[in-house]
């Protein structure tokens, strides 16, 4: 975790993306395939989805999401060298480049879901954000149960999960999938208040 709890902006996560080249793999080489694949899961069986994908990263979700047969989804980040990768990944969805605090995707889009993968422990303000999605959409999300170096918070368990998240859902559930380094993620699947 970073020692100030300072949350990063997007060239942190642009000149990361260039470091590490890891992030130019295909999703299923990634640590966190198994939770994509649920997710991808949850979202074909949902009633016609139409996907907002907050810190959609290089599009990984995404790619599995078109494989999976979704037909409807936005993707936004403020980082513009991971956009460009998840452009290239996948040319028919829509990305935006779009810092979450200000967009106004929230409103103007049409969705019924929002994901949000490795997204919500990298923001101070994660509550706030959440509170600008529209009431009654569904989040398929996930929050880590280890430290890295841009994580405000990672959470032990379950039930720290529900401690900060389930006030804002009508109804939340929060399940354990391990990722192939061994860590945990925290999946949230909830319809928001
Ligand atoms: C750990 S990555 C996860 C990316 C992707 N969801 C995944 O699962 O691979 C966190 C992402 O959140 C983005 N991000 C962080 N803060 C943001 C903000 N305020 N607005 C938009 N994107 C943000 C970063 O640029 C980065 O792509």
């Amino acid at each position: 975790m970073n020692p100030d709890l300072i949350e990063y902006g997007p060239d942190f996560y642009d000149q990361t993306f260039e470091d590490e080249g890891r992030w130019r793999n295909p999703y299923w080489q990634l640590s966190w395939y198994g939770s994509w694949a649920v997710i991808g899961d949850r979202v074909m069986n949902s009633a016609s989805p139409r996907v907002l994908d907050m810190g959609c990263g290089a599009g990984h979700l995404a790619c599995l999401l078109l494989e999976r047969g979704v037909e409807h989804y936005t993707g936004f980040d403020f980082s513009s060298n991971r956009l460009e990768q998840a452009r290239l990944l996948v040319p028919g969805f829509r990305f935006e480049l779009a810092d979450a605090y200000k967009t106004d995707l929230f409103d103007t889009v049409d969705y019924n879901i929002v994901t949000c993968t490795e997204f919500l422990e990298h923001l101070d303000g994660d509550l706030e954000i959440l509170q600008r999605i529209k009431s009654g959409t569904r989040v398929l999300g996930t929050v880590p149960n280890y430290d890295a170096t841009a994580h405000l918070r990672y959470f032990h368990n379950a039930g720290e999960v529900e401690a900060r998240y389930a006030h804002l859902f009508a109804q939340v559930g929060v399940s354990q999938i391990r990722n192939t380094s061994g860590s945990i993620e925290w999946l949230i699947d909830g319809v928001l208040l």
